[in-house]
């Protein structure tokens, strides 16, 4: 299998919490692979550790046939990245401010103009970034991550904060990038049904530590050896079902190891 990111036995530990806990994920290239997990999981923890902003305590990654922390400048210099709520010089307008980010990465001129048009902000651009709806923020946010389309995106829960008709529209542009120029894309959120909407492959999380990972099908299988369903319109529906119910499951039997 072709993997263009692939950790081993990644974790964070904070004094005594252990935030992402031997967590080993294997992206293939060319797809959109789902981060899930509930709040506090370790999702934002281990895409920053992807992106070399906090060190990782145990294990090791490889992203590009690039090693950590060897070639960590290499590996930044492939990833656009879109973490947590991004921010912006308010004072600037949204097309300045990428200008910004744009000579940081040394790239051509046009790459801004390029950017405010694939997230759907042209018309925008040169409205000061305080005055954008948190809609355009998050797409300014995205436009950042795209400046020089590269290879590898990994965006941490993008369209949070967005309508339902931004989020239709940012999970389309996300959908199409792979098609468009061949890059890979992880993405963060807490709701399956809106990743499996867009995602190839998915990764569950829990408490730091990766329950599932594997392709939709694969856990429509699971539905089904689950026995949720055998009409296949509703184990469409019960999906999140699943990956709710594995989340109890698992936080219960934490909950029964703790006690002995
Ligand atoms: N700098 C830090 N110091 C101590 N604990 C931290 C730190 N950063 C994160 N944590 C803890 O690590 C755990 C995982 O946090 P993280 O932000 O990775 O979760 P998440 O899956 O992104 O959650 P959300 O869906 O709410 O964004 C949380 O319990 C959080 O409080
Ligand atoms: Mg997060």
């Amino acid at each position: 299998m072709d993997y263009i990111i692939t950790t081993e036995g990644l974790t964070k530990k904070y004094k005594t919490f252990i935030s992402v806990n031997d967590c080993s994920l294997h992206i293939r290239k060319g797809t959109i692979y789902g981060f899930l997990g509930p709040n506090g999981a370790g999702k934002s923890t281990t895409m920053k550790m992807l992106l070399g902003l906090t060190a990782p305590t145990k294990g090791r990654f490889t992203i590009d046939g690039r090693r950590f922390p060897e070639d960590r400048l290499a590996i930044l210099k492939e990833i656009g990245s879109f973490i947590e709520s991004p921010s912006f010089y308010a004072n600037l307008t949204g097309r300045e401010n990428l200008d910004i980010i744009r000579r940081i990465l040394g790239l051509p001129k046009d790459s801004v103009d390029d950017a405010l048009e694939l997230v759907g902000l042209t018309e925008f651009g040169n409205r000061l970034a305080k005055k954008y709806s948190l809609g355009m923020k998050q797409r300014l946010g995205l436009a950042g991550a795209l400046l020089g389309r590269p290879p590898i995106l990994i965006l941490d829960e993008p369209t949070n904060g967005l309508d339902p008709s931004g989020i239709h529209e940012i999970r389309i542009l996300i959908k199409s990038l792979p098609g468009l120029y061949n890059c890979t894309i992880m993405i963060s959120s807490h709701m399956l049904s809106e990743v499996e909407l867009m995602a190839d492959d998915i990764g569950i999380l829990n408490h730091g530590r990766l329950l599932f990972e594997g392709t939709l099908d694969d856990l429509r299988q699971n539905t089904r050896k689950a026995g949720m369903s055998a009409d296949h319109k509703l184990i469409e529906n019960q999906l999140e079902d699943v990956f709710l119910a594995m989340i109890e499951q698992d936080n219960a039997a934490r909950k029964q190891r703790a006690k002995l």
